[in-house]
């Protein structure tokens, strides 16, 4: 019985991870992003692994195989945020949040994989969740258990003592600390290694203070110079990148001279910051949608008032100098923050890049070839070419004239599978 139960588990085990194809999507109009070029009636064929093997107008298929009909979409591919915490409730912020135990937050972690990956997003580098409920929700998804976007995972933030990525909300007698909480550079090392060991596939710190953490300010620095060197020197010897919290001025440029890999909402990065960005090819993330959404809806998902306040500080300085950034030539990519606001939503940021002054391809971009890059996924991600993989959003229309087009992809293919169907269902 025992044997039979097992052999069972194992098969079933496979089937949840049944193989894709092969198959076929023939695409009425497919942006190619690295040129801004449309080209038309393209096919694009994959493999039974969900690989792409051949893109061309006249693409041979696979005996028996007939293609998916997106002759009336645009395909393009699939999106990419390097910046969400599919493991928040966007709807239970401050106080709210403590009330949510380790288990509870990676259901709601499963929840949000299948709205981000049905909003188009097939790929998320998610940068903070506790008790490594992230790597479980990563593992999950790979397994096929629970349908969702590829994730790479941070696990627990790295922070100091008392700093946006400890948790301040209670009083001394509680003795509450986050995970990811490390003071000096060896203690900072050995957790690097510690979230390394649980599952991380790259490394979040905090090098600033933030907006939804209690007594602190986004300006000011928390991890000294020497501690960002130490974490991202211990990190990319262990084969992790890095990515740096970071809204201050200072800090963003200490995160930069300490070689770290990506820069965090930068709101506040000055000249001198945009500067060393480009010359150390530091990408830098702008999370620009947020600002709306906190100032609207942050009050009654639980914000604290002083939240608000700092919120009504940085935002609007951000965007302006996101449009610096970009106009200076430094490196972007697409990063939201999702979490902080509901998931799914993560494309209403395209036409936010769009109004601060970038070309609709350059916002796709920062989704696509620039995010693959970022994250180390540039060989199968972030286009629609042969050895990618076959993750194909379609939209009804040109998303070069209506940005807008992306926040409600008519269909969506993770690795070969239809993840949603032309009529927009889920
Ligand atoms: N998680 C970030 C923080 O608390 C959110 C910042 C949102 N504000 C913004 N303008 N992007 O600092």
């Amino acid at each position: 019985m025992k044997i039979l139960a097992r052999v069972a588990a194992v098969w079933l085990g496979m089937a949840s991870l049944a193989l894709a194809g092969p198959g076929a999507v023939r695409c009425g109009k497919l942006l190619d992003v690295r040129t801004g070029k449309m080209l038309a009636d393209q096919t694009v064929v994959f493999d039974e692994d969900g690989t792409i093997t051949a893109v061309s107008e006249n693409a041979a298929l696979p005996a028996g195989v007939t293609p998916v009909d997106l002759s009336q979409e645009t395909c393009l591919p699939g999106l990419i945020d390097v910046h969400t915490h599919l493991t928040s409730d966007p709807s239970a912020s401050g106080y709210a949040g403590l009330g949510i135990s380790v288990p509870r937050e990676a259901l709601i972690g499963a929840k949000n994989a299948a709205k981000t990956l049905h909003a188009g997003f097939t790929t998320v580098r998610n940068v903070g969740a506790g008790n490594f409920t992230d790597v479980a929700l990563r593992d999950g998804i790979n397994d096929g258990d629970v349908p969702g976007p590829r994730m790479l995972v941070s696990g627990p933030p790295l922070g100091i003592t008392g700093g946006h990525c400890d948790n301040n909300l209670l009083p001394y007698e509680f003795h509450f600390r986050e995970g990811g909480v490390a003071d000096g550079p060896w203690a900072a090392r050995a957790k690097v290694r510690e979230v390394v060991k649980y599952g991380a596939d790259l490394i979040k710190v905090c090098a600033s203070g933030g907006v939804l953490s209690k007594g602190d300010q986004p300006g000011t620095p928390q991890y000294t110079p020497e501690e960002l060197k130490a974490i991202a020197d211990e990190a990319h010897k262990l084969g992790r990148k890095v990515a740096a919290h970071a809204h201050g001025t200072q800090s963003i440029k200490d995160a930069i001279l300490a070689g770290i890999d990506s820069i965090e909402h930068s709101s506040l990065i000055d000249d001198e910051g945009i500067a060393l960005a480009k010359q150390h090819g530091t990408y830098l993330v702008f999370d620009i949608y947020n600002d709306d959404y906190i100032l609207q809806e942050g009050a009654k998902a639980g914000m604290l008032p002083e939240s608000i306040e700092k919120e009504k500080k940085v935002g609007r300085m951000q965007r302006e100098n996101f449009r610096k950034a970009f106009q200076a030539g430094a490196k972007m990519a697409f990063g939201t923050d999702a979490g902080v606001y509901p998931h799914g939503d993560n494309a209403r940021q395209f036409a936010k890049m769009v109004e601060w002054g970038m070309q609709p391809i350059a916002a796709i971009q920062a989704a696509t070839i620039n995010a693959a890059d970022l994250i180390g996924w540039k060989d199968k991600v972030g286009v629609i070419e042969t050895g990618h993989y076959a993750d194909i959003v379609g939209v009804k229309g040109d998303p070069l004239a209506d940005v807008k087009l992306l926040e409600a992809p008519a269909f969506v293919m993770k690795g070969g599978k239809v993840a949603r169907n032309e009529a927009g269902e889920k």
